[in-house]
């Protein structure tokens, strides 16, 4: 089936973002709030990047408003009902994505995949509130939507290959990398390596060892990282790293946390240092 027409519930931060870059690749857009005034933001949001884009004359005018004239803003969820593939981007609680889900599973047809872009939870627990968990998935965009390359596609434990493939097109379609997280574990690749970073970097600045200042300094100076940890957790909602390090302590407790990957054993005690042998995670004298 091709996808004409998509749904985005939620016209926050990310929903605007999703509506921007589907629209801009030709989609009908539907996207669902549930105040016309978040609505309404969320459509000015979407105007002031493309303003800018313009400006710097990366858009024409015309494109400008045609992308505007694709996005319908909505407060009722019976809109979506004609929707060929729906991404949900409400707030990062469980509860609140299970009862958007039980309701996008009434008001869409059978056959459409309907996508979460939680940033760190089950989607098998998300699926579960539907009646097609198969064609269930994450489709992590990470903030802001239009800039940032990268979108994950995750399984589920029931999601199907049809639904990864589907929703893998739809996100090349908008031009980003992907990246298939074949199992679902709390905070997918980028959030599970992203979250130990921002509670060591608290923890160096609560013990005194160094200041927010110079953790920021050195993770951008010292491993190249184009924002520091500090800059980032401000940039994308300290309260959302906040929420999702709450969700790894109940869901992950003590299981990884410094205890030696065996994988990483083996290769150690094979000889494969990485540094000087050529051989490593990667093997680069190939
Ligand atoms: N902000 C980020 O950097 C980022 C990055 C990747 C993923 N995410 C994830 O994306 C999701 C949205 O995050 P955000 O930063 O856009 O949040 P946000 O607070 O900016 O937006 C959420 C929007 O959802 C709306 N909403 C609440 N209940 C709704 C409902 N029943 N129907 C429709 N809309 C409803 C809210 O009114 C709000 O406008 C979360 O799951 C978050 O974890 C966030």
């Amino acid at each position: 089936m091709e996808i004409k027409k998509v749904g985005v519930v939620g016209a926050g931060t990310m929903g605007n973002g999703i509506a921007q870059v589907l629209a801009a690749v030709g989609c009908d857009v539907v996207m669902r709030d549930i105040k016309d005034e978040f609505v309404e933001r969320g459509l000015a949001n979407i105007d002031r990047f493309l303003a800018k884009s313009v400006e710097k004359g990366k858009l024409e005018a015309s494109a400008k408003k045609a992308i505007l004239g694709r996005i319908k803003g909505t407060t009722e969820m019976g809109d979506l009902a004609g929707c060929d593939f729906v991404v949900e981007a409400v707030l990062e609680v469980m509860d609140l994505k299970r009862e958007v889900f039980a309701k996008l599973d009434e008001v869409c047809r059978p056959e459409v995949v309907l996508a979460t872009n939680t940033s760190s939870m089950s989607i098998t627990s998300i699926a579960a509130a539907t009646k097609r968990p198969d064609k269930v998935v994450g489709m992590h965009f990470f903030n802001p939507v239009p800039i940032m390359k990268l979108c994950e596609v995750i399984r589920g434990h029931a999601t199907s290959d049809e639904t990864v493939a589907v929703t893998t097109e739809l996100a090349q379609r908008v031009g980003k990398l992907t990246v298939e997280v074949k199992k679902d574990v709390p905070g997918f690749i980028v959030n599970r390596i992203l979250m130990p970073l921002f509670i060591e970097a608290a923890w160096l600045y609560e013990t005194g060892v160094a200041s927010k200042e110079d953790i920021d300094k050195a993770v951008k100076a010292g491993l190249n990282h184009p924002m520091g940890p500090f800059e980032l957790m401000d940039f994308t909602g300290v309260d959302i790293g906040h929420n999702v390090i709450n969700y790894f302590h109940e869901e992950l407790n003590k299981e990884l946390k410094w205890v030696m990957p065996h994988c990483m054993k083996d290769l150690v005690k094979a000889g494969k240092h990485g540094r000087k042998t050529g051989q490593g995670w990667f093997d680069y004298r190939k």
